[in-house]
């Protein structure tokens, strides 16, 4: 393929990175463009991160060697997986999983507040995913709405781990002032140093307020007013909020941080009771409606790319259903374990 004439054009003139064909951006950074690009053979879509290392000040780099170190630990269906790093002389790409559904701020913004169910699917996937990263020591740092995408059959991937770090104890204090200041907690203004974890739990207590009301707990006109806000705690919840979540977001948002609801304490709230953890269940037990979808979705995939693999066969002129098969099944093993090799 690399000999092919448009291929070259393409990979000099950076529509092409590898594997990928680069298409329209999606969204930007400081220091990054995200571009959608496909898979030129399986036609995988995936999100392209592009790093311009001729712009990365030391501080980048050192956020930057992080932000790939945390991901690379890191394999949980909501959380958006790195597929592999690619280098140039003058570029660094994060072939990222692809969340086409969009993000949690763009749709709070849009549609206004989610229903109390949607609250819940959406929190208790959140929470899985920082369960997981917490256990292993990954702190995000930036958790908001922005960094939650869905999925287009509406699944959670947190994203964006560009301030996350790692620990090597949940005891570790950690000094750098990290995220966006409306979901960041009191001790991030107030301290020198503060936990990670307690501070990802705060965000996500922001997170929930924004998704149930469809409004910030802490708005201010200037930066002052809101480290005020949030040093003093002082929010409101309308009243209509069900009570079970009204506790939750209290314990969620305390001042401080050793009285704060831990991860364990959310999955255990009155508020998300009904709610089955899909990803903690071993299967084949009650298959959820999500880890169905997310079965579907995979199925799908697989046969849209094994239709394109043996019509690409049959062009080269492997057409029997046996010879067909076993072919497939080779290009299919080899496949996967490219792509978990370059995790
Ligand atoms: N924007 C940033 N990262 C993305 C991703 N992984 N999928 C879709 N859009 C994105």
């Amino acid at each position: 393929m690399c000999k092919d004439e448009k291929t070259i054009k393409d990979l000099i003139i950076g529509r092409r990175v590898g594997f990928y064909k680069v298409r329209g951006e999606i969204g930007c950074g400081t220091f990054s463009r995200v571009k959608l690009a496909f898979h030129a053979l399986t036609k995988d879509k995936v999100a392209l991160k592009v790093l311009d290392k001729t712009r990365l000040d030391s501080q980048a780099q050192r956020l930057l060697s992080k932000e790939i170190s945390s991901m690379e630990c890191l394999q949980h269906p909501n959380v958006v997986c790195l597929y592999e790093v690619m280098e140039k002389p003058s570029r660094l790409y994060l072939v990222l999983e692809y969340a086409g559904g969009g993000d949690l701020h763009n749709r709070l913004s849009t549609q206004g507040k989610l229903s109390e169910n949607a609250c819940k699917i959406t929190f208790a996937q959140i929470l899985s995913a920082i369960k997981y990263m917490h256990n292993i020591n990954v702190i995000h740092r930036d958790l908001k709405a922005e960094n939650v995408l869905f999925t287009s059959s509406g699944c959670i991937k947190v994203a964006d781990f560009g301030f996350s770090t790692q620990v090597s104890n949940r005891n570790d204090a950690l000094d750098t002032f990290c995220g966006s200041p409306p979901y960041a907690a009191p001790e991030l203004f107030r301290d020198e140093c503060y936990l990670g974890a307690s501070v990802d739990v705060w965000a996500m207590g922001v997170l929930l307020f924004f998704m149930v009301t469809g409004t910030m707990p802490f708005r201010a006109e200037t930066m002052g007013k809101l480290r005020r806000c949030v040093i003093e705690c002082e929010y409101t919840l309308p009243p209509w909020v069900p009570g079970p979540c009204q506790r939750l977001i209290r314990g969620i948002l305390k001042e401080a941080p050793a009285d704060r609801y831990a991860v364990d304490q959310m999955l255990g709230c009155d508020w998300l009771l009904p709610v089955q953890f899909p990803w903690t269940l071993v299967p084949p037990e009650p298959a959820s409606p999500l880890q169905g979808l997310l079965d579907s979705e995979r199925r799908d995939l697989e046969e849209e790319v094994e239709e394109e693999v043996r019509g690409l066969l049959e062009e080269l002129g492997f057409t029997g259903p046996q010879g067909g098969t076993l072919v497939l099944i080779s290009f299919s093993f080899f496949f996967n374990a490219g792509t978990t090799a370059s995790r």
